[in-house]
């Protein structure tokens, strides 16, 4: 099919490099040209895995085509989907905007070309009703109701998981307002015939890519918070509290004396807290909208406030071992909120670093993503360090706060090599504490 794509970010173009790559041509739109000139140049503007060798293909076969003009984008295609952002307003409610300007450009484009039946995809998550209240009533006011079609279809990828995700989908979502559009959606995602079809209204699928990413986010408060009971008496292991609630039959499946392991598994497990650009940013939309709606929501307020607090107790574990951070040299492993992107929107390590330079500690940081390019990549409080090594000399402490398997051979040689005095807390209970000296490994959820 011919379709295309507004909005080059990490959902666009996985959206459209994945397509493409199925057969097929897709056209990306976007407002900033350089990522366009990028893609153009088999660039990827940003850090996904497998996406860039997908790229190399979809371009090279003229099945994906950057383009800075909508008109060309809207003659050649059937229908697009708008991937553009929704970020938070000041009052954490979603900031639409991004979503408007496009639906209004469409809507001009496709009436000044007369252009009939053309379904428009909504992939950015938007908060209930927003199609309604919203998306529909500026249609409307351009276009003939018979001559466009619409429906959401969420996209629930995870960064670093991307491609997977999108190519091995467990649901699609089509919330459509008419059936032309859920059909036309039903056909390019037809040959993901592993995938649950759901096809419902707008305000459901809008709904469900919300309570989707509440529970997730629930899951990890609720590690959290059992963390920091656990913390509390000395010798409890919150990592094997919570293994032990995995093994639980509700949760674990077992066929054929096989187990099956949940993908859940995952967010049961206690640290510094959920980032990135769509679990905090997400709870909160939907926590401001109920709060428009004068709904009490007190299970989701403790989510984000277990959350929020994760930073500050990692940076209250550090002065415990330290006593004071004044003029302590700290050393912070991991920037992106999760391995495998380059995405530091909403990273915990981020607001760590704020509290750190409050009681002026000097920060070392190295990512193995962000510290490939340390002249692109300027901070005002820290300093990004291009080694792992370099990040640790002269360290009087380090904190992991991402998962990078660069990081898994750390051991007590590495850090008596590099660091005044070794000590170390594992912010994700990531590291085998074996290769540590008892003294020197500390983790979140087991106090010794
Ligand atoms: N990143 C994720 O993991 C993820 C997963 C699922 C859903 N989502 C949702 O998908 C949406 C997009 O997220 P993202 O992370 O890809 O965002 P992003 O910020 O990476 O990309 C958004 C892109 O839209 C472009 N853009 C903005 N306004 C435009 C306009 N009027 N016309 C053309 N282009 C425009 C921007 O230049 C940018 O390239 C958001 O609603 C997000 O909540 C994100």
């Amino acid at each position: 099919m011919n379709l295309g794509v507004i909005g080059a970010g990490y959902v666009g173009l996985t959206t459209g490099i994945c397509l493409s790559s199925l057969g097929h041509k897709i056209t990306v739109y976007d407002l900033v040209d350089e990522k366009l000139k990028s893609l153009s140049e088999k660039k990827l503007p940003f850090y996904e895995k497998d996406l860039q060798e997908l790229l190399d293909k979809t371009i090279s076969s003229q099945n994906l085509i950057p383009t800075s003009n909508i008109d060309e984008m809207i003659k050649n295609t059937q229908g697009c989907f708008i991937c553009v952002g929704t970020p938070s307003k000041q009052n954490n409610s979603i900031d639409l905007s991004q979503v408007l300007n496009s639906i209004k450009l469409i809507a001009e484009h496709l009436k000044q070309l007369q252009k009939k039946d053309y379904i428009i995809m909504i992939r950015s998550t938007i908060v209930p009703s927003s199609t309604n209240s919203h998306i529909l009533p500026m249609l409307d006011k351009i276009l003939d109701r018979s001559s466009y079609g619409l429906c959401l279809v969420p996209e629930f990828l995870r960064e670093g998981e991307a491609v997977s995700d999108f190519m091995n989908p467990d649901k699609i979502v089509i919330g459509s307002i008419n059936e032309n559009s859920k059909n036309f959606a039903k056909k390019i995602f037809e040959s993901f015939d592993q995938a649950t079809i759901l096809t419902t209204n707008p305000e459901t699928a809008e709904m469900i890519k919300y309570a989707n990413n509440a529970f997730f986010s629930m899951l990890i408060s609720f590690s959290n918070e059992i963390a920091n009971i656990a913390e509390k008496t000395t010798g409890i292991d919150t990592f094997e509290v919570l293994q032990a609630l995995v093994e639980d039959k509700r949760i674990t499946t077992k066929i054929n004396n096989q187990k099956i392991k949940p993908g859940l598994e995952s967010y049961l497990l206690p640290g510094c807290g959920f980032g990135g650009s769509c679990f905090p940013k997400d709870v909160r939309a939907i926590l401001q909208y109920a709060a428009t709606k004068n709904i009490n929501t007190p299970l989701l307020n403790a989510v984000m406030e277990i959350n929020d607090e994760r930073p500050s107790l990692v940076v209250s574990l550090a002065q415990n071992l330290l006593t004071s951070l004044k003029n302590k040299h700290i050393t912070i492993l991991g920037l992106t909120f999760k391995p495998d992107t380059d995405d530091i929107r909403s990273s915990p390590s981020f607001e760590a670093i704020k509290l750190l330079n409050d009681r002026n500690a000097k920060i070392f940081a190295y990512d193995p993503n962000l510290s490939k390019n340390i002249s692109k990549n300027k901070f005002a409080n820290f300093t990004l360090c291009s080694t792992l090594e370099s990040s640790l000399e002269n360290s009087d402490l380090v904190i992991l706060f991402t998962k990078w398997d660069d990081f898994k051979n750390l051991n007590q040689d590495i850090l008596n090599k590099y660091m005044n005095s070794p000590l170390l807390i594992d912010g994700r209970g990531f590291l085998d504490s074996s290769k540590f000296n008892d003294n020197v490994y500390h983790k979140i959820g087991f106090t010794k």
